[in-house]
């Protein structure tokens, strides 16, 4: 074999495990926690079903079930809407819409953003975070009254309510029964985690349920309007451990904070 021999043999030889290692890498990029936990529960399940490897079952526990996040814009005074109920983000409404602001929810929470903003931003990514959206009737009614029966088309959507007798849209689900229990069964399932879009009512009935609270804090105040728990969301105190922020230069934090297993009892 000739030089060029030489070197065709040794460039092959070289490609086929840098390759392999690009195609390893490539899948490992296209998982995310949603399928990693999802096979992991599977197995854990295939392992039960066949009496083996019990250790497994691990998988099964709360550690690895989906959260429930309560992602939420929020005044600095803790309110999520005036007074009037409005949406505060809507036409006319006091939120301030910056553009590093909008910037941010595209590019790290796209599927939060209703169809229409979306569509009108070119935004088409599938997002990381939700499958799951609920909504209060209350929230949910801003939008009929607009004409849209799914805000959310990109993700399976809840509407709790107990005088909604059947749904305006085949793909959103009226649910009359308890948050809690219906947000147990969701948990249970397999999929990536659950959002609670809002309005403080539904998120007080849920207060118990929260694994996640991810604020979207705007340098604004308004001094009344509906609080972050509604309004009438009774005193328990809840301590909660910061696992991420982010400051936008207009002057609005995106606050996570954690439920951690060892929370401390209120004293
Ligand atoms: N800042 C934000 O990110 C954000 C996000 C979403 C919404 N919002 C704002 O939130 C405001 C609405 O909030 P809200 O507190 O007035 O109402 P809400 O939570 O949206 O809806 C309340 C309704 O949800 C149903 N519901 C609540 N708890 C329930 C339970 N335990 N079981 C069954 N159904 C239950 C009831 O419907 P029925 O009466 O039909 O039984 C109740 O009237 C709007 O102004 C909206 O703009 C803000």
């Amino acid at each position: 074999m000739g030089t060029v021999g030489h070197v065709a043999g040794a460039v092959a030889g070289f490609h086929r495990p840098v390759a392999l290692g690009l195609g390893v890498v490539r899948f490992m990029r296209g998982l995310n926690r949603c399928h990693l936990t999802g096979y992991f529960r599977a197995l854990a399940r295939w392992c039960a079903a066949r009496r083996r490897f019990p250790m497994l079952g691990m998988f099964e526990g709360e550690l690895f079930m989906r959260k429930l996040v309560y992602y939420v814009a929020s005044t600095l005074d803790g309110f999520v809407a005036g007074p009037d109920g409005a949406d505060p983000t809507g036409p006319g409404g006091f939120w301030p819409m910056s553009e590093d602001y909008v910037r941010h929810l595209a590019a790290r929470y796209p599927e939060t953003l209703p169809a229409l903003a979306r569509q009108a931003l070119g935004v088409t990514a599938e997002g990381t975070h939700f499958d799951t959206v609920l909504e209060g009737r209350r929230s949910y009614e801003i939008g009929l009254r607009a004409g849209i029966t799914d805000a959310y088309p990109h993700l399976r959507h809840l509407v709790f309510s107990r005088t909604l007798s059947r749904s305006p849209d085949p793909a959103v689900e009226i649910v009359s029964g308890d948050p809690v229990v219906r947000v147990r069964e969701l948990k249970r399932q397999d999929g990536k985690d659950i959002w609670v879009v809002g309005g403080g009512e539904l998120a007080g009935a849920l207060y118990p349920e929260i694994d996640r609270l991810v604020l979207k804090l705007a340098p604004v105040t308004v001094g009344v309007g509906i609080p972050l728990f509604g309004r009438g969301a009774a005193f328990d105190s809840r301590v909660w451990e910061l696992a991420d922020h982010t400051v936008l230069d207009s002057g609005t934090l995106f606050l996570t904070y954690t439920r951690t297993p060892g929370e401390r009892e209120p004293v």
